[in-house]
């Protein structure tokens, strides 16, 4: 199956920034033409508080709405926590899980992930499953083995019918937010890897059939050459993502390849 049938997926991960108030001048300034690409699945995942006001905002447009976690169960007493049932009641079709700042200082851990993908596949959210090395891992020379395990585990349980349903992003912990981008041909690389784990696990056209993301210090400038890469189906965007003009121009740069 050739990658061009793949989604081209951009998403904006807006992490603890952004009142109400702030998500809707976003989308204000945001291109018309960005609001209305539907040659690539774009989505924005604000922080819970303001779902319900840019979920209303996104009505007309054809940009997607996301959150950046879901818990696993659909209601009891998780003090804190947000079902997927709250979340499809916001209008949210995405949501991302295991992004490696969760990891890092939430206690996330590869049951936990795989228990919010499962909820999140069950409820129909689109999981976007997030996957990386830290960079002590990587100078250990543990890069793939980390993500093969991280891919293996997330997906206990995944039924190959709903492989075609979920996301992966590609987020080397050492990138996210330090301005060092993934050589091109490296994310290229374990992205490559990430889609042969999901072929020995299911099927070479489950894994043709899911589309992988890159993230970690996208900027307008890295787009283009990260999606010239054949297994790069897009990008999961942090800190560009919160400019309007930036995100416009991220978005301008995934359509520009796929044409
Ligand atoms: P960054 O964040 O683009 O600011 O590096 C990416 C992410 O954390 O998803």
């Amino acid at each position: 199956m050739p990658a061009d049938i793949r989604r081209t997926v951009v998403i904006a991960n807006w992490k603890m920034y952004k009142t109400c108030r702030q998500a809707a001048e976003f989308l204000d300034a945001l291109p018309q033409e960005t609001r209305s690409e539907r040659r690539v699945d774009l989505v924005l995942c604000p922080p819970f508080t303001a779902l319900e006001t840019l979920g209303h905002a996104l009505r007309p447009t054809s940009v997607a709405l996301g959150a950046q976690n879901v818990h696993w169960a659909e209601e009891g007493a998780y003090t804190g926590e947000i079902s997927p049932l709250m979340l499809r009641d916001l209008g949210v079709t995405y949501v991302l899980v295991g992004h490696s700042e969760r990891r890092q200082y939430f206690c996330e851990s590869d049951e936990t992930v795989n228990k919010r993908s499962l909820a999140a596949l069950a409820h129909e959210l689109i999981p976007v499953i997030c996957v990386g090395e830290s960079l002590d891992q990587r100078e250990a020379g543990h890069t793939d083995d980390i993500v093969y395990r991280q891919v293996a585990l997330a997906l206990a349980g995944v039924t190959v019918a709903q492989i075609p349903k979920l996301v992966f992003a590609y987020e080397p912990i050492w990138a996210i937010g330090t301005g060092k981008t993934c050589a091109a041909d490296e994310a290229n690389r374990v992205i490559g890897l990430i889609r042969h784990r999901i072929t020995s696990l299911y099927t070479p056209a489950a894994a043709q059939a899911v589309s992988i993301l890159y993230g970690g210090s996208v900027k307008p400038d890295t787009m283009s050459e990260q999606m010239a890469q054949p297994q790069i189906d897009g990008a999961l965007v942090g800190g560009a993502s919160l400019e309007p003009k930036a995100f416009a121009t991220i978005v301008a740069k995934a359509v520009g390849s796929r044409q």
